[in-house]
Parts: structure tokens; C-alpha cells; sequence
């Protein structure tokens, strides 16, 4: 049976509840699979299925930007939420494969999808960075600056990709996937957050070239230095660690036990991860939400595309305690419990 939360610090703040009023997501129609990959790089649909539980990944077009993914996202997330686009206050999104270092992608989405009273920001927080976005926005709603907030995860990791090495190649794919979040006096909604970061580990998971630091000249275009770089197996080992402490973290935080969570969202890297956070969180695997083998890891898309096909298929119902726990470089990780 379903408990009550014991001390939910929503009600203990007695705040305005927030609550996620539309979802939706979009990927990309190029689909590469692991056999296309075995003829690109040394590897095989074996090695990728056993190591990741990855079985294909969406390739967005040459000119299909970070910003056009979001965009088919929030608008479906609009028309859920039963809102014009006029209405959204805040519009963030998450993303790692911005369309430009500036302006903000949220800018080009605005554009895109006509929110033209709302205050536009990008969220740099990896594949962490759609619970970064949410937590940013429910902070805003509580606090009664805003009413609504648009909130993507999207990338084009495909973008930024070393297609030379199977070591990452074989990850990651592109999409995007969107929440429109708002107060609209219902008593469900956003009951427990938690963000956190570790920059004793920003050389595990990173992109070096780029920025301001290294910038890409003719001199330094050959080595690769505008794609992602990661160690492995240190990546697992710190993801699984942080997601586990995180998603416990939630739990306690909202007065709840593991047995009242009707569905985890975690965020889609590794099937190996999600399984080990599954078993050691004590939770059964038909309530782990897995569409990894689908798409591969897109990054800030990655929970924000699950959170809507959870929804939209009837897998998470009104009522139901929905805990998504996400990891990324930086490190970066975080957790939200929402009641649906
Ligand atoms: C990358 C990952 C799948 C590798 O799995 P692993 O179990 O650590 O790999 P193993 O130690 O079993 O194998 C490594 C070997 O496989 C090889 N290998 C790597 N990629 C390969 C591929 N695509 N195909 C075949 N072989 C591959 C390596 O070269 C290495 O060979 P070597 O031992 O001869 O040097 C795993 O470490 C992982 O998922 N890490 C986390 C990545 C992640 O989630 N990043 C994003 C976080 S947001």
C-alpha cells in the first residue's frame, strides 16, 4: 500500500505545489544500428549488447540542430499542457551540444516555438542537466516569481562525436525531450530535489576542445579535440555511486520508502548501470523504465524522452511516486521525486 510521504519538504516549506502539466520528446528517423557500427569500427552488436544493453541509436540530420529537436519536443509538451506558447514565463534547456557558445539555445527555441514572453537560459550540466533544469524551474514556481516554465533536455551528441573511437562511439545518440512545468492547484506534484556536482572529476568525461581554453585552430583540428573524451570504467564506477546516493537521497528527503516508488527514470547510459542501481536500491526491475537499447545515451534527452514515454504509455498513472536520478560529466548528478 501506497504511504503517505512522512515529511515532505514541500509541505513542510509550505510552498505552492509544482507540478509536470505536459511532456514530450522527439528523436530523430536516422536510425544506426549496432551491425552499421561494426562496419564503421572495430566492434560487434555482441560486444555493445553485453557491455551496454544499447541496440540503436537516432542520428539527427547534417542540418537538424540541438534547438529543431527541442523545439518538436516542446511543442508536443505545449499541447499536452494545454497552454499557449505565450504563456511559458521561464524556458531553460539542458543541453551539452548547444547550436552556437552563444547565444543560449533556449533563445532559438523561443524563436522557434513563438514563447515570446519568457526569460531564455541554457543549463550546462551534461547529461545531469534536465533535473538541473527542473530543479532551477520548481525553484522559480515555488518562490512565486514564475507561474509556467518550459523545461527541455536535448542534444546532438552525434555532433560531437569521435566516430574513429569505439571506446564512446558505440554510446551515444541524439533526441530531445521536454516538460512544462507549472502550479495549476493540484495537490501532485514535484516532492523531493537534490543536485549535486564533483570538479575533482572534470577530466573523466569532457570535451576539450572549443572553448576558451582550447580553442579549435587549423593547427589542433586533427586531434580531435572538439569530441568527447572519457575514461570508461572510472565513468561507471563514480555513475553509480553518485545515482545510488542521489536516488536514496530522494527517497528519505521525501518521507518515502523504496516500496512507495511505482517507477525509477534513470538516466539511460548503460543498462549495466541502471541494472546494478536497480538491484542495490532493492527495487524490481519491472519498475525501472529502460529504452537504452533504443536510443543509447542523448545525454540531457535521455531522462526527459523516458519521462514522456513513461507517461504518454500509461506506465506512470496519477498518483504514482516517479523517482528520476541522473548522472553526467562534471561530475554532475541529480535527483527528483515527483507524486504524478
Ligand atoms: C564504456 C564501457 C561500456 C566499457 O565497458 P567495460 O566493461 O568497462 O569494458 P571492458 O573492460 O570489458 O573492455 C574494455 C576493452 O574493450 C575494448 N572496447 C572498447 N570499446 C569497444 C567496442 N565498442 N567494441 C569492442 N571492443 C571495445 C577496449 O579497447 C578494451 O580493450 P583492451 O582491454 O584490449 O584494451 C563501460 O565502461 C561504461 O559504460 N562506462 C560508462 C560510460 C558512460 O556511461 N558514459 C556516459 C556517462 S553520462
Amino acid at each position: 500500500m501506497k504511504q503517505q510521504p512522512r515529511s515532505s519538504p514541500r509541505s513542510a516549506r509550505n510552498q505552492r505545489t509544482v507540478s509536470i502539466i505536459g511532456t514530450g520528446s522527439y528523436t530523430p528517423e536516422k536510425i544506426l544500428t549496432n551491425e552499421d557500427l561494426s562496419r564503421m569500427v572495430d566492434t560487434s552488436d555482441e560486444w555493445i549488447t553485453t557491455r551496454t544493453g544499447i541496440k540503436e541509436r537516432r542520428v539527427a540530420a547534417k542540418d537538424e540542430t540541438t534547438s529543431d529537436m527541442a523545439a518538436k519536443a516542446a511543442l508536443k509538451a505545449i499541447e499536452q499542457a494545454k497552454i499557449s506558447p505565450e504563456e511559458i514565463d521561464l524556458l531553460l534547456v539542458a543541453t551539452a551540444t548547444p547550436d552556437m557558445i552563444f547565444p543560449a539555445t533556449a533563445c532559438f527555441v523561443q524563436k522557434k516555438i513563438g514563447a515570446k514572453n519568457a526569460a531564455c537560459l541554457d543549463v550546462s550540466a551534461a547529461c545531469a542537466g534536465f533535473l538541473f533544469a527542473i530543479e532551477i524551474a520548481q525553484q522559480f514556481i515555488t518562490s512565486g516569481t514564475y507561474d509556467t516554465a518550459l523545461v527541455i533536455g536535448a542534444d546532438k551528441l552525434t555532433s560531437i562525436t569521435n566516430w574513429t573511437d569505439r571506446n564512446t562511439c558505440v554510446l551515444f545518440g541524439d533526441g530531445a525531450g521536454a516538460a512544462v512545468l507549472g502550479h495549476r492547484g493540484s495537490a501532485h506534484g514535484v516532492i523531493s530535489t537534490n543536485m549535486g556536482s564533483d570538479g575533482e572529476y572534470t577530466d573523466i568525461l569532457f570535451m576539450p576542445g572549443g572553448g576558451s581554453k582550447t580553442p579549435i585552430t587549423a593547427q589542433n583540428a586533427h586531434l580531435n579535440l572538439q569530441t568527447i573524451h572519457m575514461s570508461g570504467k572510472e565513468v561507471y564506477k563514480q555513475a553509480v555511486t553518485a545515482m545510488l546516493a542521489a536516488a536514496r537521497r530522494a527517497i528519505d528527503e521525501a518521507g518515502l520508502t523504496v516500496d512507495d516508488i511505482a517507477c525509477v527514470i534513470p538516466h539511460q547510459a548503460n543498462l549495466r548501470i541502471i541494472e546494478a542501481i536497480g538491484e542495490r536500491l532493492g527495487i524490481p526491475r519491472e519498475k525501472v523504465f529502460v529504452n537504452v537499447d533504443r536510443y543509447g545515451n542523448t545525454s540531457a534527452a535521455a531522462v526527459a524522452i523516458a519521462l514522456d514515454e513513461a507517461n504518454r504509455s500509461g506506465r506512470i498513472k496519477s498518483g504514482d511516486y516517479v523517482l528520476m536520478v541522473v548522472f553526467g560529466g562534471g561530475l554532475t548528478w541529480a535527483s527528483t521525486i515527483v507524486e504524478w
